[in-house]
């Protein structure tokens, strides 16, 4: 595992929109593996800059997202297609048919995670990007989710539910179900960045990077890829 540790968060997010930029520029056909969160708003900002100002186009462009709640509509301001289309793809010349995320309001689990399976088949990852949950989660893959799982529904840890629920009005409106891309289709992308900033993430990143690789840490399975790169703030990197 690469690791870059920045000053703070505005140069991770420079640092992250480099990588990321590297591979829509070399590949207008780039397939992107993207993720929500508070974590990759400085570097989605830095996409949309460079799209305004040196016309960095998207308009072949494929993604994928991580996870999804459960039970809200995309036309929702808390689901995760709505944070997408608001904070990334309404900024670029992306088509919106070539976005992808599950459905939260599918009824049929076993249909949906079927479905998103074979898209992801379909559609191999130039990069995949992740967040940190403060548990050491990646997407929704909770402590003890297997390395070989694929798409899920997953209840979601306490912790999760309490880190979340700062995005909400109240804690009790966080669902507690979601639909999460597994592991192994993360561990699928031919290169995976990973950013983390803030002390609360500092024992989840230091147990992914240098800590055993276990399912009861599943960040820890990245240090089994052959590209990843972690980018973290210095307060984020401080027990490395
Ligand atoms: C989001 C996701 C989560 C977040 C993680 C960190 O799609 O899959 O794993 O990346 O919970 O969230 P933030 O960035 O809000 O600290």
């Amino acid at each position: 595992m690469k690791i870059i540790v920045t000053k703070d968060y505005e140069e991770l997010s420079a640092s992250a929109a480099k990588v990321m930029l590297e591979v829509v520029k070399n590949n207008p056909y780039a397939v992107l593996g993207l993720a929500t969160g508070t974590t990759p708003l400085g570097l989605y900002a830095y996409m949309i800059a460079d799209h305004e100002k040196y016309g960095t186009s998207y308009a072949h462009v494929r993604t994928a997202n991580l996870d999804e709640y459960k039970g809200l509509a995309k036309t929702h301001p808390q689901s995760y297609a709505y944070f997408m289309r608001k904070n990334l793809f309404d900024g670029l010349d992306i088509d919106p048919e070539n976005t992808n995320i599950e459905n939260g309001m599918a009824e049929d689990e076993a249909k949906e995670c079927a479905r998103y399976d074979e898209l992801l088949e379909q559609l191999p990852r130039d990069i995949q990007l992740l967040g940190l949950g403060s548990n050491g989660h990646i997407a929704f893959n909770e402590p003890g989710t297997p390395f070989g799982s694929g798409t899920h529904v997953v209840t979601l840890a306490e912790s999760t539910v309490k880190d979340n629920a700062r995005l909400f009005d109240d804690i009790s409106e966080v669902p507690r179900k979601a639909f999460t891309m597994g592991i192994r289709q993360i561990m699928q992308a031919k290169k995976i960045l990973i950013l983390a900033s803030g002390a609360n993430k500092a024992e989840a990143v230091c147990k992914m990077a240098k800590g055993e690789v276990t399912e009861s840490v599943p960040a820890s399975v990245l240090q089994l890829h052959p590209d990843c790169t972690l980018i973290v703030d210095r307060a984020a990197a401080a027990n490395l």
